[in-house]
């Protein structure tokens, strides 16, 4: 590994960059809360700072991580046309196949369950409500964004900034549903539904997360450096 890696740069370099170049980052971010997609333009010690986290553990964590042999696979190396086939069919399609279960799943604990104080009343909406705006936002990066990126046009950059703040709205219902959940925390007794709608759902919030990374950090850079930098 280059100096780059280096305790002193490692806390300089922006969070979003770092989980797209270093296979395994962002799953230590997601074990730190660090927002690394919706809010990857901030070095790792101001992210760590506004989190009052301790950036030297953070940064041991990224440390530790073995990344031989695996870097030829991180998404910077791929090509526009392979990265955004990886988007649609690795995260568009799983999040489409996703919801419908989650919701189902979300009336009946909130139905069965509608005595228990820890019952995450509201949950079927919020679901509801994310999977409509997401179709939404999936269907106009499918039928325009995507199609212009492949044709290597230029201009889109307020396209593109559009869809940087729908991420932000993403990552707000996001946090929503991870306080409505205690971060997906079952409380004693729960049911195997319960248990199966949090371990889901927070899948679910794990692929989003790295979806929005894919396309924030890596993705869009390449075709609206400036819509880029001011997100
Ligand atoms: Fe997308
Ligand atoms: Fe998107």
């Amino acid at each position: 590994m280059t100096t780059t890696n280096t305790p002193a740069a490692l806390t300089e370099r922006h969070v979003g960059e770092i989980a797209a170049t270093l296979p395994g980052a962002s799953a230590v971010f997601r074990a730190f809360r660090i927002d690394f997609c919706c809010h990857g333009n901030v070095p790792l010690a101001a992210a760590a700072r506004e989190r009052n986290l301790n950036v030297e553990a953070i940064v041991q964590a990224l440390q530790a991580l073995d990344t031989r042999g695996e870097t030829a696979a991180t998404a910077t190396t791929l090509d526009s046309a392979t990265l955004i086939e990886r988007i649609r069919t690795r995260y568009h399609d799983a999040h489409r196949r996703s919801f419908p279960e989650l919701i189902s799943l979300s009336r009946k604990v909130e139905a069965v369950h509608r005595a228990n104080p820890k019952v995450p009343r509201g949950l079927a909406d919020l679901l509801e409500e994310m999977a409509s705006e997401l179709e939404d936002h999936m269907a106009r990066e499918e039928t325009t964004l995507f199609p212009a990126m492949q044709r290597v046009e230029s201009g889109l950059a307020a396209t593109i900034d559009e869809l940087r703040h729908e991420h932000d709205d993403h990552g707000a219902l996001l946090r929503q549903i991870e306080t409505l959940t205690d971060d997906f925390t079952l409380p004693a007794g729960a049911c195997r539904s319960w248990a199966a709608l949090y371990t889901s759902t927070a899948r679910l919030a794990e692929d989003l997360m790295e979806h929005i990374h894919l396309e924030n950090n890596v993705l869009f850079p390449r075709f609206a450096a400036a819509a880029g930098a001011a997100a």
